[in-house]
């Protein structure tokens, strides 16, 4: 497994893969990495014949500087995985690499972003549409990867490659859950143990939404229900709980078995945001 850190080490080395006429697979990261991420490369080893994985903590995506600062930086045990993976090339490039300058440009995607995250994290959007635009620029994979747990993340990048045209495909990987449930986050890390099995609320509350919606109660008698039981969880802060369509993200009022949808769900755990999704008409 190689390192890189600059677009120069890189486009020989693309130029030479390209020349042997293999594809390149990009699996871009923030670090911290767990078992979903490993989900990502093996599904790259399985669809191509190099993968990338990219590690930047991007910080023009972070609306809360605190978080920023807070997130995660696991590097050596990351980079342990990624070799035991089998990963091809680590790139990992500097802020200054990345953002020679402050971009100007502020990418909009209109109602997909008005709603869920991007309601509550304005600005979210525009910073992960500009880094992963980088990341295709530089790279120029020709499949990417990304997990579903960031549902809304997958329609905002499937639009980016479409409106911009972006030569690549995109394959997206199911979420990969602890044992009791939990969704793994690289957030996951910050939790202390008691907010560790309080967070299991979120998993809880998409299982039991799901099954009461599939037994016919109405959307709004479970949004009630389980407002409460978040009450009920010390350190658990509901943010929004959502019935919506999975690709242009608009909220049901309530559900039809004809429509496609998925629950989506954000908490804070403490002072620990964490997000989930359950699809429930795929
Ligand atoms: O999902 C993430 O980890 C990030 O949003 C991404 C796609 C790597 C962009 O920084």
């Amino acid at each position: 497994m190689k390192l890189i850190h600059t677009p120069a080490e890189w486009n020989p080395l693309w130029l030479n893969h390209l020349q042997l006429n293999q594809r390149i697979g990009l699996v871009p990261t923030m670090g911290a990495l767990h078992q979903g991420h490993v989900d990502l490369v093996e599904n790259s080893r399985s669809k191509t014949d190099i993968t990338v994985v990219s590690i930047f903590v991007n910080p023009t995506q972070f609306n809360n500087p605190e978080d920023f600062k807070k997130y995660p930086v696991t590097l050596d045990s990351d980079l342990e995985k990624l070799e035991k993976a089998g990963v091809d090339y680590v790139f990992l490039p500097s802020v200054d690499t990345m953002y020679p300058n402050l971009p100007s440009l502020k990418m909009d995607f209109g109602d997909l972003e008005r709603v869920l995250e991007g309601k509550f994290r304005p600005g979210h959007f525009n910073g992960v549409g500009i880094v992963v635009s980088k990341l295709f620029h530089l790279i120029r994979p020709h499949v990417a990867f990304f997990g579903q747990k960031d549902l809304q993340q997958v329609g905002i990048i499937k639009r980016l490659v479409s409106d911009l045209s972006f030569p690549l495909q995109l394959t997206v990987v199911p979420t990969r859950r602890e044992a009791d449930g939990l969704a793994m986050s690289s957030r996951n890390l910050r939790l202390n143990s008691s907010e560790r099995s309080q967070a299991l609320i979120l998993f809880k509350s998409l299982e039991k939404a799901k099954a009461e919606l599939l037994s016919g109660k109405k959307w709004l008698e479970i949004v009630r229900e389980i407002e409460n039981d978040f009450a009920g969880v010390p350190s658990a802060r509901l943010e929004y709980l959502q019935l919506i369509h999975p690709e242009s993200f608009e909220h049901y009022v309530d559900f039809s078995p004809k429509e496609k949808s998925s629950i989506c769900v954000a908490a804070y755990i403490g002072d620990i945001r964490l997000i989930d999704n359950l699809p429930i008409i795929p």
